[in-house]
């Protein structure tokens, strides 16, 4: 059998820590969010304040998995949604039966039901939680990361207090085997090889990859438990192993304040394209007060990097906010009209688990 559909996700558990994004709007009292899709858990947990949210995804996919997870959020229980998803504490169960009776009652559209059904028959019913080809390429990596850091890789994971942590991660973590680590696989040749075929980010940060790694997951480990990292499970485990490092939209509060929103009538939009060239539309003029565009501007180039930020001002209200989780590369963009108040939650990012985003944070004057 062709494998049809399995290439076509390149996200589905996702790579961002949105507990950082769901403070940052709810500190602003956001009310109208535009989001980047990704997979949707970048998205949903943004509306546990009540906004209303918009979706934009240059992917067919990532969209029609987002409407999936609506559907999830919509018609299931919180610990239906752990399962049918396999996070913990459901993970390492036989899920197939229950997740296949889930899916024959979830309201979706034909084309969606079709190519998710196609993906689930093609995966025998199992979670599609670590489908994704971001999640795949980890996945592969953490085989390496256990051969290289040895029998005692997870050691880290053993504690519940930071500040005991900090002391094993400077004092006893196999820091020379974990250097080699990030200098093999931290790398452009191995992440266009592995994963994105030649289109990986042009770096313009002052460190080399191997450098700017370290210093993320010094960060990571300096400033947050490793078991409350989903990111850290996947790149140790090959996938989230305790409920403690599953992100916000496995988290009970989260998930049952957006479900409240979304069943109050909440009528979630999708945009399928460009984004730049969507908000740059008159149909979405001073429509939003909050943008967030992900990590994409770290992939524009030439003229699109340096205007983005102007041709989509238009589409946000007077004091709006767009917020940049820039990876490897700072947009060398045009902000005439906004004021830069990054500096506003700077103590918030260390707290980002995930550690990789440099944020950039612009108000529109
Ligand atoms: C790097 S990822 C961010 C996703 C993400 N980190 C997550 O956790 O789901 C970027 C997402 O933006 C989409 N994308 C990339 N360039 C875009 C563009 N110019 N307009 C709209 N979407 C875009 C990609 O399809 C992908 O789903």
């Amino acid at each position: 059998m062709t494998q049809k559909y399995f290439n076509q996700l390149n996200y589905t558990l996702g790579n961002e820590d949105t507990s950082i994004d769901c403070q940052i709007v709810k500190d602003l009292g956001c009310e109208n969010i535009f989001n980047v899709a990704g997979c949707g858990s970048r998205s949903f947990p943004l509306v546990a304040e009540g906004a209303h949210l918009s979706m934009v995804d240059i992917s067919e996919y990532q969209l029609a998995l987002c409407r999936l997870r609506e559907a999830l959020y919509r018609q299931l229980t919180f610990n239906e949604f752990l399962l049918f998803l396999e996070f913990p504490p459901f993970d390492g169960q036989d899920n197939r039966h229950e997740r296949k009776r889930i899916f024959r009652e979830l309201d979706l559209n034909s084309r969606d039901r079709e190519f998710f059904r196609g993906l689930f028959v093609e995966n025998d019913w199992q979670s599609l939680l670590y489908l994704g080809k971001w999640e795949r390429t980890f996945q592969t990596m953490s085989h390496g990361l256990r051969l290289i850091l040895g029998k005692h890789y997870s050691k880290i994971f053993d504690f519940y207090n930071l500040e005991e942590q900090v002391h094993y991660f400077t004092k006893k973590f196999p820091r020379m085997r974990w250097n080699a680590l990030l200098f093999l696989l931290g790398n452009k040749s191995v992440f266009n090889a592995l994963l994105y075929k030649g289109d990986f980010i042009e770096k313009n940060v002052e460190e080399d990859h191997f450098e700017y790694y370290q210093k993320s997951f010094d960060q990571l480990f300096n400033n947050n438990l490793a078991r409350e990292s989903f990111f850290a499970h996947l790149c140790f485990f090959g996938k989230i192993n305790h409920s403690d490092g599953n992100p916000i939209e496995a988290k009970e509060q989260n998930f049952k304040a957006v479900k409240e929103t979304l069943l109050s009538n909440s009528i979630v939009e999708y945009h399928q394209g460009d984004l730049v060239e969507i908000l740059a539309r008159e149909d979405h003029r001073e429509r939003y007060d909050y943008i967030g565009l992900s990590d994409v501007p770290s992939y524009f180039k030439g003229e699109r990097e340096k205007s983005f930020l102007q041709e989509i001002s238009p589409s946000l209200k007077k004091d709006g906010v767009i917020c940049l989780r820039n990876y490897l590369r700072i947009p060398d963009c045009d902000i005439s009209g906004f004021e830069d108040i990054t500096h506003r939650y700077q103590e918030l990012y260390k707290q980002e688990k995930v550690g990789v985003y440099r944020f950039k944070l612009f108000q529109k004057l």
